[in-house]
């Protein structure tokens, strides 16, 4: 495993370049969503947001959440008196989210926030929950992205990270492989017009922790009841921490 902690040098270098991925691939992140996971990650958003088990009321941030999708799956559950926190740092991919709340029945409750998961502009102790969708990937220094969703989660709040992870057996493994190797930035340069955002997405999920080490990480970091559900063969993975 690579080490998912950057070089210090190297961070504020990376965060750049992850904006301005997302701004170029905005417009289209969606729907290259959509294609190139012949539309599962539909299926693994509905998934993740029923682990965190919100109730009415609750105050939950999807961070990292770029156009709102989980947001937008959380706030029934919240409804009518909850609230959703939509935080990223790429205002291009939080106006395509604005466009979408637009037509959503529930938009009042959703707050959109540019800003650093690195450095939530968040109070101790505020939230019922936290979700991050294929976000943790893209942080400059991992751990201390987790480190500050504890910060904010009240005591028994739950953290629901959903990441790429790595698929088994190996007959399976090897074929995600090509796919990803080949045919995801291919698929890249033609849908969102980016082939190296969508190369940076293949290296980096080689690159990530396998689930056992993420859930070690968490637990390390002070998360308890840490678990985790591999999804479609292990090509993305739930894990589930709670604040103790
Ligand atoms: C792959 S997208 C995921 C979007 C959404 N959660 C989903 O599942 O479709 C990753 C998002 O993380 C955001 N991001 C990366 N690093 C961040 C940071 N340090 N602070 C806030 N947002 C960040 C990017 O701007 C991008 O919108």
């Amino acid at each position: 495993m690579r080490s998912h902690i950057e070089a210090p040098a190297a961070a504020p270098a990376k965060a750049k370049l992850v904006q301005r991925y997302f701004s170029a691939i905005a417009r289209r992140y969606d729907l290259a969503n959509d294609v190139l996971s012949f539309g599962l990650q539909r299926a693994w958003k509905r998934q993740a947001v029923r682990c965190l088990q919100l109730a009415p009321g609750d105050w939950v941030a999807d961070l990292c959440g770029g156009t709102g999708d989980l947001a937008l799956l959380a706030a029934p559950r919240v409804a009518p008196h909850g609230r959703v926190l939509l935080y990223d740092f790429t205002r291009e991919m939080l106006l395509l989210g604005r466009e979408k709340m637009a037509a959503a029945s529930l938009a009042h409750l959703i707050y959109p926030i540019q800003g650093d998961v690195l450095r939530l502009a968040l109070p101790d102790g505020s939230l019922n929950g936290v979700i991050v969708g294929f976000g943790v990937r893209n942080l400059t220094d991992m751990a201390q992205g987790f480190r500050e969703m504890h910060r904010v989660l009240k005591r028994g709040g739950r953290l629901v990270c959903l990441e790429f992870s790595h698929p088994t057996p190996a007959w399976f493994a090897r074929l995600y492989e090509l796919y990803s190797r080949f045919l995801i930035p291919a698929a890249g340069r033609i849908i969102a017009g980016h082939a190296a955002a969508y190369t940076y997405l293949t290296t980096s999920i080689r690159a990530f922790p396998t689930a056992p080490e993420l859930a070690a990480l968490l637990t390390g970091l002070g998360f308890t009841q840490v678990s985790w559900l591999p999804l479609t063969r292990g090509i993305a993975v739930i894990h589930v921490g709670v604040k103790g």
